[in-house]
């Protein structure tokens, strides 16, 4: 086996966004495309020589190339070892488990998560660091500055490894370990949740369904919801990861989840619903005829935390990025514990779960996770809501209910205006930045603005800076209207508009959120002129 030195050019955009590298498959099948980026990785890490990573994606199309390619590229570039799930499969929350579990110096996870995958669907590559999370933009823009330097690469001429059978092999001296994809996550699961009374729930005839949308979810829900705890078979629908999730759109949200939110409107609907993503790290939860709001289940899980065996000691704080409704805070301000408020992004929660400063975390992107590992994790938030029904006995919708009776309704929706020419919402946003100083004062549609800027975050722990972080415009009694650009998508840009009300009257608390909303909607629309600048006069999606 020999090390080649490839020479290779920079491709232009090996920027990672929120989450890592993110293009179409079509992309990373350009000749050097996925090796120059990787080879960046390693470069900005200083090398790899000697180091131990974790190496597995949601076996979404280019899963299998992409770990050979990286296997003999880290064995060129002398790591030591390297685990990789069976059959390069890992959710992104096992990988960050497995990472801290085995002391790795990181890993790479293979993912484009919510995007659909398949030969025109999209592809992704990000790194993450020794606590197991994202790595902070200081290394991200350290990989993106070396990929513009980039002249050559180093990969192993070799066969392609087995990575089908669970054992270790080496490849050019460096140590490949071939491991179950599940048993240490399902393991940590186990440690923090009282599976006993879940287990007890489910042999008391109680139902759930989750929708693993044909991703890498299913392996793990099957292990843990049906074989661990007793659910009935078939609780898990769409177990199967496929390489093109069927087709569908692996996202969790009530536009996406079809199907699990038909089963749940059904005269016979479970108990409990749940819905994971492509990479399983995002979560949707769904009672009966009810979507539960994902910044409403932060602000519940909080709420009951010490109902879970994990958490039974208190929270040491919450946070939530930035555009997540304000309800978290109100829980967090009756329990006396604080409350950060960071940019979208997961990976902003790293340092606050590192330095201890907080338990839970979550996202309006149906993102929610604790300091367990360092990603969200979609089936943690699943076994967190059994562990509450199980330790209650309460229906989902009763929870949420008494829950807003308890603390007031933060009523929340998301409009996505997808498909913009990214010109035209660069100039949306500019000219809305353009407005802000004048905002404050103002009355419109009756509401008096209060505040409106450019959100910015000076880390608390490491003092980063990162600003243009989103605008947002704040009215009297707390309703907010924020608007940002995503920073996941791969064609064009994607305006999201969020919107949130506070009501504290529990009388109330059953208008449908689009009516609850409805003078914000009108606010949103005309404040930023988006039919003016994009064309569009209604959201593409609404969650
Ligand atoms: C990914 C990240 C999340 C983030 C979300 C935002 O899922 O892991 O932490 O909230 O992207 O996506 P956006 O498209 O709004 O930038
Ligand atoms: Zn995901």
């Amino acid at each position: 086996m020999t090390i080649k030195t490839v020479a290779t050019r920079p491709f232009e955009g090996q920027k990672p966004g929120t989450s890592g590298l993110r293009k179409k498959v079509s992309v990373f099948q350009q000749p050097h495309y996925l090796e120059n980026f990787v080879q960046s990785i390693f470069d900005a890490l200083g090398g790899i020589a000697g180091k131990t990573l974790v190496l597995g994606g949601d076996g979404r199309y280019h899963n299998r190339e992409a770990v050979q390619i990286i296997l003999k590229m880290a064995a060129a570039n002398g790591a030591a070892r390297v685990l990789v799930g069976q059959g390069g499969l890992l959710s992104t929350p096992a990988v960050s488990a497995v990472i801290r579990k085995y002391g790795t110096s990181g890993g790479i996870v293979l993912s484009a998560s919510h995007n659909p995958g398949g030969p025109d669907g999209d592809f992704g590559i990000k790194y993450n660091i020794d606590n197991g999370g994202p790595a902070p933009e200081k290394v991200t823009e350290a990989i993106y500055a070396r990929s513009l330097q980039i002249s050559e690469y180093r990969i192993i001429d070799a066969p392609d490894v087995d990575i089908d059978v669970i054992g270790d092999s080496t490849l050019a001296g460096m140590q490949v370990a071939v491991i179950d994809p599940v048993s240490d996550y399902a393991e940590l699961m186990a440690s923090l949740f009282d599976f006993a009374a879940i287990r007890a729930w489910f042999a008391a005839g109680h139902t759930a369904c989750f929708d693993a949308m044909h991703a890498i979810s299913g392996p793990y829900a099957i292990r843990l919801l049906e074989q661990t705890l007793g659910a009935p078979r078939g609780t898990v629908i769409n177990g199967t990861p496929l390489p093109d999730f069927g087709g569908g759109h692996p996202d969790p949200n009530p536009a996406y989840a079809t199907e699990l939110i038909d089963r749940m409107s059904a005269a016979d609907a479970p108990d409990f619903g749940g819905a994971s993503d492509g990479d399983a790290d995002r979560n949707m939860i769904v009672g009966r005829n009810l979507v539960v709001s994902p910044s409403d289940s932060l602000a519940i899980l909080a709420a009951n935390a010490t109902l879970v065996p994990a958490y039974a000691g208190g929270l040491k704080g919450v946070a939530r990025s930035m555009p997540t409704s304000c309800a978290v805070d109100a829980v967090a301000k009756q329990l006396g514990i604080a409350a950060y408020e960071t940019p979208t992004g997961w990976k902003f929660f790293g340092n606050l779960l590192d330095a201890g400063k907080v338990t839970l975390c979550g996202e309006e992107s149906y993102g929610t996770g604790s300091d367990h590992v360092r990603e969200k994790d979609g089936l943690w938030a699943v076994l967190c809501w059994l562990n509450l029904l199980a330790a209650t006995g309460k229906t989902v919708n009763r929870i949420v209910e008494e829950h807003w009776a308890r603390f007031g309704r933060h009523f929340y929706s998301r409009h996505d205006f997808e498909g913009i020419a990214t010109e035209r919402a660069d100039a949306l946003m500019a000219a809305l930045r353009g407005k802000l100083a004048t905002l404050p004062g103002q009355t419109l549609h009756g509401l008096r603005v209060v505040s409106a800027d450019d959100f910015a975050y000076t880390d608390p722990i490491d003092g980063s800076v990162s600003t243009k972080q989103g605008v947002r415009v704040v009215f009297d009694g707390g309703s907010r209207v924020v608007y940002r650009l995503s920073g996941t998508g791969t064609e064009g840009a994607t305006l999201r508009v969020y919107l949130e009300r506070y009501q504290p009257d529990s009388a109330q608390h059953g208008v449908p959120t689009q009516q609850a909303l409805l003078d914000l909607i009108a606010i949103s629309r005309e404040l930023a002129d988006i039919a003016g600048h994009t064309g569009l006069t209604e959201p593409t999606v609404v969650t």
